[in-house]
């Protein structure tokens, strides 16, 4: 796959590569255990924040079979308010995996639900995706309201199938399919017709 900048609009968010003028905003909700309560990854110290940026704003999209992770900053101050991560399928060109961080200060506000939908526009509609994938933790409420109100299909419950942070935890897998998704939009045109 071709290699390309990202760089997503949405009404109030850009998504683009994380620089390292984001490592305070980053470092700050990253260092907080509760951000990283359901995520595979743990907290990051500076020095870890400092590396990650480093490593991430390097990658371009179009890197198959790895996460590549992108900020989602407000487009007036271009100030980051959270991340998200593309993970191309190595086997399934047209199969991506997503996941998703606001920074607390920041939740609530719609902003998880407009960056994935751009992200979703961006796969769906230009790229011509052909299915979006997300796991999430069992009890992880937030997320788990945040695709169901993108109308993410829940596919999977995943029972006690992953040791994770000293004791065992279940999943639920969440997929959208792009004839799912023009379907949606169909009706969203449909409507406002
Ligand atoms: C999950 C997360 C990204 C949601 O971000 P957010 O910006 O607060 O979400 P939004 O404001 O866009 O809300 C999206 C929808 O989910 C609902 N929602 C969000 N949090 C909720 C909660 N705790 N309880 C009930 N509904 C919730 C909102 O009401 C909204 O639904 P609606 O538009 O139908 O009213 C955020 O809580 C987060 O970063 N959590 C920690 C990291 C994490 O666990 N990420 C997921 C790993 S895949």
């Amino acid at each position: 796959m071709q290699m390309e900048l990202l760089d997503i609009a949405t009404a109030r968010l850009r998504i683009r590569n994380l620089q390292i003028i984001d490592l305070n905003d980053f470092y700050e909700y990253r260092s907080n255990p509760e951000v990283t309560k359901f995520q595979g990854f743990d907290t990051m110290d500076l020095t870890q924040a400092k590396e990650f940026i480093e490593l991430n704003s390097s990658l371009n999209y179009g890197l198959v079979g790895e996460w590549v992770q992108y900020a989602i900053a407000l487009i007036d101050t271009n100030q980051l308010i959270g991340d998200c991560a593309i993970k191309l399928d190595k086997h399934s060109p047209g199969m991506a995996e997503i996941g998703i961080t606001i920074s607390p200060t920041e939740q609530n506000k719609g902003f998880a639900k407009e960056a994935i939908f751009g992200i979703l526009e961006f796969l769906f509609d230009i790229k011509k995706f052909h299915r979006i994938f997300a796991i999430v933790d069992a009890e992880n409420i937030s997320s788990i309201h945040l695709l169901r109100s993108l109308s993410f299909r829940q596919e999977g419950h995943f029972i006690e199938n992953i040791f994770f942070k000293g004791q065992w935890g279940s999943e639920f897998q969440f997929a959208m399919l792009k004839s799912e998704w023009d379907s949606l939009n169909k009706v969203k045109s449909n409507t406002n017709v």
